[in-house]
């Protein structure tokens, strides 16, 4: 397991003028859900997710090494990145990148020699109201680290990869989670092999047969910007009068999730996720300030699987992020008959009758 200090490097040996490389990352639903966090992006308590496959970023890092005489300047002044979206330069993204390329400097001290274009995209329309902040941060680390994997050369892939996923956390949490793997915990757990509040790791225990090839159908409910940004939400659980319970809670869950992802147990896993999913809204309910970001039609959605899943027995269950959309959970076997329900009962509730389709991915790859 690596430490803070190893992700800072010592001198690298080779040099490396220009180049570009791209990498997609994808989605991730988390079933026990982060909620809270201390210091630089540490986790208050641990998290596990699927990861998506459909829903990614796909983004483009080109680099060019400054000319010494500007970059004496340059290194002075700060980092020099033109971002562009979906081919177009896009100055609101700008801060975010800025400050990540801030947070992480120190562990990649190549940044501020170079200049960057950025160049990102993502499969998922936008403004779905999926936020892109996971799958998008992800990418960027994956393009970063395949840079100082030319210019270190020896590094094994274990460490590639976890400092990737280190990286993607300090630009946002959940991003850690959109590395490697179909099943990814984030956070330190007693009986989970590896897991670390520094990065995420493949879930590493048995994963029952019933569980691996789940689909995730996100109904959008609403696609207008939130009026509560999750860092604000995170921020709301410090002072918050059940966070302690809360943190204590995601654990117990999440041992509770290890037994079931073994035995293969639907049931309980339907209750571990819907209550999760009902308890993070719960927080913010109970915050304070207090704020809502379920929807009238959320409610609506969320009586109809409940109904449904009593009348027919089929293992289909919801989750909610940080926002008013509803991630349909079911093993494909039963496919057919959710999007047949979804068609039938569901998509009314959906702004514009928009859902997408999506399953349990691998992780990053590079194009
Ligand atoms: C509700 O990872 O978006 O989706 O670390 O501030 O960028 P920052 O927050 P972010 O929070 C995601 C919260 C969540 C739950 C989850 O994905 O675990």
């Amino acid at each position: 397991m690596f430490s803070i200090n190893d992700f800072i490097p010592s001198t690298y040996l080779n040099s490396i003028e220009t180049g570009q490389f791209q990498w997609s990352a994808p989605s991730n639903i988390a079933l026990v859900k982060y909620w809270g966090k201390k210091g630089q992006q540490i986790p208050a308590n641990p998290s596990v997710s699927f990861t998506l496959n459909n829903c990614k970023t796909i983004t483009k890092l080109a680099f060019a090494k400054k000319d010494i005489s500007t970059a004496l300047n340059v290194t002075d002044s700060g980092f020099s990145f033109d971002l562009l979206f979906e081919g177009k330069p896009k100055e609101d993204f700008k801060p975010k990148i800025q400050k990540f390329f801030e947070r992480i400097e120190v562990y990649l001290p190549f940044l501020k020699e170079y200049h960057f274009t950025i160049d990102t995209q993502n499969t998922f329309p936008h403004s779905s109201g999926i936020a892109s902040s996971a799958s998008g941060m992800a990418a960027l680390a994956m393009n970063l680290m395949s840079l100082e994997k030319a210019l270190r050369p020896e590094m094994t892939e274990d460490y590639f990869y976890q400092k990737a996923s280190f990286l993607a956390r300090l630009g946002s949490g959940s991003a850690c989670r959109s590395v490697k793997g179909e099943v990814v915990v984030w956070g330190h757990q007693a009986n989970i092999t590896g897991s670390t509040d520094l990065y995420g790791v493949e879930y590493p225990h048995v994963i029952h047969d019933n569980f691996k090839d789940f689909q995730d159908t996100i109904l959008l409910v609403d696609k207008g910007e939130k009026q509560v940004s999750s860092t604000l939400g995170h921020d709301l659980m410090h002072g918050h009068p059940f966070a302690e319970q809360r943190f204590a809670q995601a654990h117990e869950n999440l041992d509770k999730l290890k037994v079931i992802f073994e035995n293969g147990n639907v049931d309980e896993f339907i209750k571990v996720v819907e209550s999760e999913a009902l308890t993070l809204h719960a927080m913010m309910m109970t915050s304070m300030p207090y704020f809502i970001l379920m929807k009238p039609n959320t409610l609506q959605i969320i009586n109809a699987i409940w109904k449904f899943r009593s009348e027919t027995q089929i293992p289909v269950c919801f989750t909610l992020d940080a926002g008013s959309n509803v991630h349909v959970l079911y093993p494909y076997a039963v496919k057919e008959k959710v999007l047949q329900f979804i068609q039938d009962e569901l998509v009314g509730y959906c702004q514009n009758g928009q859902y997408i389709c999506d399953q349990i991915g691998i992780g990053a790859m590079l194009l």
